[in-house]
This record gives structure tokens, sequence and C-alpha cells, in this order.
């Protein structure tokens, strides 16, 4: 299939799932569905006593020496790693002495997944992440390198492989990398990796550090993890994606949960959309415990200034403002208006972000020999 018709297919598919998804969620919950989420939660959570403790005093700690460390705003943190590199590393490895940052293994095994994977919500991610591709593959048939930061189980990776390789139809010219942070997730997905036969690159990495040289990347995929970042080094994840890229590269990044949901509002939306799957008793197990790691999450970010969630329209001004990229979509899905489960921003750096970077750039290369880089 040519790359115009494809897109317009993608295009015409993207509309039928928010189509899709926008009659699901204005479904109004059965009494059956609310007493379950209900339920599970107060069983779960409060007679059986599983709800993650917060050490109170180490959020207290955090709250009074953030604000000595760092800016409010994301944009302001990065306007400074920008100008002083080196000088706002050293605030950040500071600042980590004082409040050791609290991490959260986010369990993405295939087995759980599977458990919402039919969820449209997840197909429409699936759909976006294609139609990223779409808006940025080359028209000549050039190497084409892209890279899934957070890739869990590598979901997303295997959606950016196999539309690849209809587009080069069998040719070899594109390569396809997955990072995440969990070495347990990695293993799964070299794992689906060898069983489905594709050939991506597995490996694990924080999203702050991204071990590719200055300009080798085409595309950049992010989807539902750059909130588990910590709010202070998000501007190395930021600054990390606009150096890899090429200068005509482009970015897809979808958060979630939204900024604006509770998760008890979320777990509601995934019941209205996916509830026969749901009302699988091990399927409700299976996604208590990813819940678990949820309201940990949940009451972190609301705790901690380290782990404050940020907006997608701070990431938009940081973006548009600091680094002069293109924006080329912002949106919440589903578009209608209504309950709203996944915020995210398609974007393009283009050579005014490449000047901008160009210090932090010079700062990262200096780094390169302690570190392995993809050779590309
Ligand atoms: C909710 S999962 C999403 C996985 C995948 N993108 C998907 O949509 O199927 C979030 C992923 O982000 C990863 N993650 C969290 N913090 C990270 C970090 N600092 N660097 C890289 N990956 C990270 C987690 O290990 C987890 O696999």
């Amino acid at each position: 299939m040519k790359k115009e018709e494809a897109a317009k297919e993608l295009l015409k598919q993207t509309k039928e799932k928010e189509e899709t998804l926008h009659e699901m969620l204005n479904q109004p919950l059965s009494f059956i569905q609310k007493a379950l989420v209900d339920g599970l939660y107060t069983f779960y959570f409060d007679v059986l006593g599983k709800k993650p403790k917060i050490d109170e005093d180490a959020a207290r700690q955090a709250r009074e020496t953030f604000k000595n460390y760092f800016p409010e705003k994301v944009e302001e943190m990065l306007a400074q790693l920008l100008d002083d590199p080196e000088g706002y590393h050293q605030k950040v490895v500071a600042f980590e002495k004082i409040c050791p940052p609290v991490f959260v293994d986010f369990p993405t095994d295939p087995s759980y997944y599977r458990v919402i994977i039919s969820d449209p919500s997840r197909q429409l991610q699936e759909v976006l992440t294609r139609l990223a591709l779409f808006s940025n593959f080359p028209s000549s048939n050039g190497k084409y390198s892209a890279l899934d930061v957070g890739t869990g189980y590598g979901r997303l990776a295997m959606v950016i492989e196999d539309t690849l390789r209809s587009l080069y139809a069998g040719g070899k010219g594109y390569r396809v990398f997955g990072m995440d942070i969990s070495e347990g997730n990695i293993e799964a997905a070299k794992k689906l990796n060898r069983e489905t036969g594709s050939e991506i690159t597995f490996f694990t990495r924080d999203m702050n550090q991204i071990p590719f040289p200055s300009d080798s990347l085409n595309l950049v995929n992010t989807t539902d993890a750059s909130y588990l970042n910590f709010r202070h080094r998000r501007p190395f994840y930021i600054a990390e994606i606009a150096r890899v890229l090429r200068p005509d590269g482009g970015v897809c990044c979808i958060t979630n949960p939204n900024e604006l949901t509770t998760l008890k509002e979320y777990n509601y939306v995934m019941m209205r959309t996916n509830y026969r799957t749901y009302l699988n008793p091990v399927n409700i197990m299976k996604a208590t415990v990813l819940g678990k790691c949820s309201i940990y999450i949940d009451a972190l970010s609301k705790a901690r200034p380290d782990w404050a969630l940020t907006t997608t329209a701070d990431m938009t001004d940081t973006l548009t403002r600091v680094l002069k990229a293109d924006i080329i979509d912002i949106t919440n899905w589903p578009k209608k208006g209504g309950p709203s489960i996944y915020s995210g921003f398609t974007f393009a750096v283009n050579d005014s972000t490449k000047r901008q970077i160009d210090r932090y750039t010079k700062f990262r290369e200096r780094r390169k020999a302690a570190e392995q880089w993809f050779d590309m």
C-alpha cells in the first residue's frame, strides 16, 4: 500500500476509534459496574490493608528542599539546564542526596496488559503512533530509525516495526529500538520479540539518558511513561529527545493518566470501555496489581514535588517557548468532550531547536566516553 493511501486509511481508523471511545465513555455506568470498582477498592485497599504507604517525613523534607533548588515551572527548569548544563546537573545531584528519589517499578508484563489491551483507548494510542510515523516518514527510502522510550514490553515499538515493515515492503532500511528502566519489562519485551520474530533492539536505560549520537533518530515515541519521570529530571528527558532526533525528526508523546482524572475515575472509564474483560475475576485481580502501583503513584504525585505531574500544557509551552519546536498536534481524547482519558501531543524539532540545545549537546557528548552509545 502506498504511503498516502495507508495514511488515509489510518485517519479513517482514528476517527472510528474515537467515535467508539466517545460512545462508550458516555454510557452511564451500571449499578454492577460501579459497585465492582468501588467494592474492589474498598476490599483490596481498606479491608485487606493493601494501600501503599507514603513516607510522610521524606515527603515533608522533599517539599521544603525542592523549592530551594528548582524553579516552579518545567519551562524555567529547562531554560536553566540549557544555559548551564553542568550547574543544573550538580543541582539535581545535590537535591537527590538530601531527598533520594522514590522509584516505582511499573510491571507491564504482557500477561497484565492482555487484560486491558482490547481497550479502545489503547488501540487509539497505537493508531496515533502509526500516524505520527507517517507524518515524518521520509518520502525517499532513506534509512529510518525509531526509538520507543519507556517501552514496557515493547507494545508501541512493535507497532512501529510493523508499520515500517509494510512501508519498506520487506526491505531493511529501518531500525527500531525500545528502552525502559525496568529490567523485568525489558526481559518480557525480549522474550516476546523472540516469540513473534520481530527484530527490535531492546535495552535498559533511564529516559533521561538516551545512549544515541546527536541527530541520529527520525522518530521518538513515548507513550504512557513520561509521567513516571521525576519533575526536576524532566528537562534532561526533553533535551535528550531533542538532541538525539535529526533536525527534521518528530515525536509522539502520549501521557496517562490525564492530569485532570483521578485514578478512581480512570477505573470507571476502564470499566465502561472494557467491562466485559474486567468482569472476569482473574482479570480483575490482575488489574488490581496494576491498580496498587497506580494508587501509589497517584499518592506520591500529590505528596512529593519531585513526583508532581507535568501537564500537557506545561510540556507544550516548554517545547515552543524554550525549545522553539513545532507543535504538530495537541489533543485530549476523546476529542468531542466528556471524560478525557488520554492527553498527548506530537511535535517536530527544527534548526532553531538544535541551536537552543547547542550547549547541552556539547555537555552530553563530553560524557559519551563514559557510556556505551549505539553505533548508527
Ligand atoms: C505504563 S507503562 C507503559 C509501557 C508502554 N509504553 C505501553 O504503553 O505499553 C510505563 C513504563 O515506563 C517505564 N519507566 C518508568 N520510569 C522510567 C524511566 N525513568 N526511564 C525509562 N522508562 C521508565 C516503566 O518501567 C514502564 O515500563
